[in-house]
């Protein structure tokens, strides 16, 4: 069979190659994709937007295209699925209904809360002064978020009312983050420990996916402005075994079952963003309606099933007869950025030592920003590439991670040093 993966980043890599490995798919489309997609057995790029519906529509029926697998949250929200449903096509991600719960964050905190699903407390605004009014009384430190996409910037956590002001103002007068921000919401400061949870769901049934963390933060120790992600490693320690069934059945099933009350029957992947508090309660701090990224890395490297079977199930309502075999080594990515990024940065420059892992299955560098241009691979993005390890600990993943790291490199290259650290620490001590 023929699968397109829509998308260009290190996820789409991630889910490329995993396809691409099934002894179903004779070829993978990427579009538009990046210098590794195109390198890849049996993958070739595209270039036609993520965001180019009626483009990437007109290639999967002149292609013959079997199935559409959607990366990125923009063209979910826009309704990709929607429209390749219309068409008759098999297209896997939620419609522009499911994916509300990544696209407005006022939408999801009256659903979680309509639910009895745990989250922090909030209140939302369409009114700049009344929001400018709310922050004067909140509690401190809180929380300001856009309500729509901002590519995973328009959350501010404010220490003061100044800061919780300046961020109302940003988002709903200077308008940082367009029309995301005509509505923010205000939410509790919640404490705790962070953790990802993401799943394959049929519209019915759950599929959890292994577990993950990623690092958020530009710096180590978890320091600096927020990104969409410095690094990740799966397992996730911090969900044990009872935490995910916690997680099940606290938040992902009465999520899916809200859904389907509200007439909404989700298939895709999602993905819940956790908060862990001293009181164990796992707290959702966002919903995403697709795969995280750079979590897809280590979590795919680690799948031993065919990902077209499991995408099969879910799209042919069939999860409950389904199981996911997990290689039980962890598996850790750092990702290598653009000194600079989150803010401006340089694109253009020649990447060296991009063949280190192929000697050694155990290792893979996923790409995000790059491209080829006269035989070279070129930065250009962001976050650049992901450079994966299994180990047989987390300590050894994250050793083999950076001995990858450290073969390859770029004029003012960027990564956290200490990916994985509180697995590391929980796993010694
Ligand atoms: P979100 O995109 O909603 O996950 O927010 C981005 C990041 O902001 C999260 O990963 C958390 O680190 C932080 N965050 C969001 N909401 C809260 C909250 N209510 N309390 C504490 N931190 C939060
Ligand atoms: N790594 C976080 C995300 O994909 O949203």
């Amino acid at each position: 069979m023929k699968i397109l993966v829509v998308g260009s980043g290190g996820r789409e890599h991630a889910l490329a190659w995993a396809l691409a490995r099934s002894a179903r798919v004779e070829e993978v489309i990427v579009a538009p994709g990046n210098a590794g997609t195109d390198a890849e057995n049996k993958v070739r790029n595209i270039a036609i937007s993520a965001d180019d519906i009626n483009g990437l529509l007109q290639l999967v029926q002149m292609q013959n295209i079997d199935l559409t697998v959607i990366g990125p949250e923009a063209p979910l929200v826009a309704g990709i699925v929607d429209t390749f449903k219309a068409a008759g096509l098999r297209c896997f991600g939620p419609t522009a209904a499911g994916a509300q719960l990544e696209g407005s964050k006022a939408y999801t905190k009256e659903f979680l809360e309509r639910h009895n699903i745990p989250t922090a407390g909030y209140r939302d605004f369409t009114d700049p002064e009344a929001a400018l009014a709310y922050a004067q009384e909140c509690s401190l430190p809180t929380v300001v978020k856009a309500d729509g996409l901002a590519a995973g910037k328009g959350v501010i956590i404010a220490n003061t009312r100044n800061e919780a002001t300046a961020a109302v103002n940003l988002m709903m007068g200077d308008k940082a983050f367009g029309d995301a921000g005509n509505k923010v919401v205000i939410e509790d400061f919640l404490v705790g420990e962070e953790a990802s949870f993401m799943a394959i769901i049929d519209g019915e049934d759950i599929l959890p996916l292994a577990t993950s963390q990623d690092h958020k933060a530009r710096d180590e120790g978890d320091k600096g402005p927020n990104t969409g992600g410095m690094g990740a490693y799966s397992p996730a320690p911090v969900i044990d075994t009872a935490m995910a069934e916690r997680v099940m059945q606290e938040v992902m099933q009465p999520t899916v079952e809200g859904l389907k009350k509200d007439g909404e029957h989700y298939t895709g992947f999602l993905y819940a963003g956790l908060m862990i508090g001293d009181d164990g309660v796992p707290k959702v701090l966002e919903f995403n309606c697709r795969m995280g990224d750079p979590e897809t890395q280590p979590i795919l490297f680690r799948l031993k099933t065919d990902l077209v079977d499991l995408i099969d199930a879910a799209l042919d309502h069939n999860l409950s007869d389904t199981e996911a075999e997990w290689d039980p080594r962890p598996a850790l990515g750092v990702v290598l950025a653009s000194g600079g990024y989150p803010d401006s940065y340089n694109k253009g420059n020649a990447i060296s030592g991009l063949d280190a892992d192929s000697s050694d299955e155990h290792l893979k560098i996923f790409h995000a920003g790059t491209k080829e241009q006269d035989g070279k691979v070129l930065t250009n993005g962001g976050r650049v590439l992901c450079c994966v390890a299994l180990g047989d600990t987390v300590a050894d993943a994250q050793s083999q991670a950076y001995g990858l790291v450290d073969q390859v490199s770029w004029d003012k290259v960027y990564c956290r040093r200490d990916i994985g650290y509180r697995a590391v620490k929980r796993g010694s001590s």
